[in-house]
């Protein structure tokens, strides 16, 4: 469970307890997030696992079922968690959070407002670069949302840092009590540039803000708007390549689509190191590497500015 202990530290230390919440890894595209009960099983394809085993081993834990299968159990990271939480809404991933975190300036005791809440996805991953004397405050207009994102926060440890209002951002805009206290402010809306004017009055001087937006028709408008009080204003697409690294053999110089590390894709004839005699290596090992076909496409734009400095 992450928490801030007395040395206002940020850790998963210590070992799983009864009520943490654990990911359960079987590989790299089968994970669940499972809340350890001590008188609870879990049960999946490798046979039956007792919570009851698992208390006490750390996290990072490899454990076995009945039946001599295993699982891993690991701390729900924020990156983690992105990746098993339930979907109630699109949710922003691991590289557009990790650019608008940088990007952003966002540090430990910073105050960030976000809206809307939505899953919770980046509000985790905000709590986690805030803490531990910052704070993220967000607001949804849908109250069933922000409980069950109350409750997430909870689950993953960061309810400490996080606190979720209901409110209406694109027609009331933030509340008043945060005006002039914001080092950043981050907008997932439908219409952001409506919450611009509210945005500009929350932030310090100098402070930053972003707007994510899926469409450049919504950029387009966000950025008309940004341009009365805000500047730098620049868009950004995160686009991620995952690649596929592997040993392999070579079968044809067509045949093969990967890219081969180190050498041209296609047949390799080595020198042998005796003499001039060209070696036929089409059977020998060789290192590949090709992007994953289920690569990420486009998620977003994300929009940042900064707020402009009046004196
Ligand atoms: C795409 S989701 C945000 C996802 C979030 N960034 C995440 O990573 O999980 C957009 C959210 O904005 C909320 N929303 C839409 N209009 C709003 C408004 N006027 N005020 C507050 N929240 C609003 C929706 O209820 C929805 O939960």
């Amino acid at each position: 469970m992450l928490c801030s202990d007395g040395e206002k530290k940020l850790s998963f230390g210590g070992s799983i307890k009864d009520g943490d919440l654990v990911i359960v890894y079987e590989k790299r595209d089968v994970m669940k997030a499972v809340k350890v009960c001590e008188t609870s099983m879990l049960q999946n394809r490798f046979g039956v696992f007792k919570h009851s085993d698992w208390i006490g081993k750390p996290f990072g834990s490899k454990v076995l079922s009945n039946k001599g299968g295993f699982v891993y159990l690991l701390a729900p990271t924020p990156e983690l968690w992105t990746l098993v939480l339930s979907h109630r809404t699109q949710i922003l991933y691991i590289a557009d959070i990790s650019f608008l975190i940088t990007y952003l300036e966002i540090v430990p005791g910073s105050l960030v407002l976000e809206s809307g809440t939505g899953s919770g996805s980046l509000t985790t991953s905000l709590a986690r670069a805030v803490a531990p004397t910052g704070h993220v405050y967000t607001f949804d207009f849908h109250q069933q949302r922000a409980a069950s994102a109350r409750e997430d926060f909870e689950s993953t440890g960061v309810g400490s840092l996080v606190t979720v209002g209901v409110r209406d951002i694109q027609g009331e805009g933030f509340p008043d009590e945060y005006s002039g206290l914001a080092d950043s402010v981050f907008l997932d809306l439908p219409q952001p540039w409506l919450a611009v004017p509210s945005a500009g009055k929350m932030l310090k001087q100098d402070g930053t803000l972003c707007s994510f937006s899926p469409c450049i028709e919504q950029v387009q408008r966000t950025c008309e708007t940004l341009k009365s009080n805000f500047r730098d204003i620049r868009t950004f697409e995160v686009l991620l390549r995952t690649f596929e690294v592997h040993e392999g053999k070579i079968d044809s110089c067509q045949g093969d689509e990967g890219l081969s590390v180190g050498s041209p894709p296609c047949k390799r004839r080595h020198r042998s190191s005796e003499g001039n005699t060209m070696k036929d290596s089409s059977s020998s090992p060789i290192i590949k590497a090709r992007p994953c076909a289920d690569a990420r496409g486009h998620t977003g734009y994300l929009t940042f500015s900064r707020l402009q400095c009046l004196s």
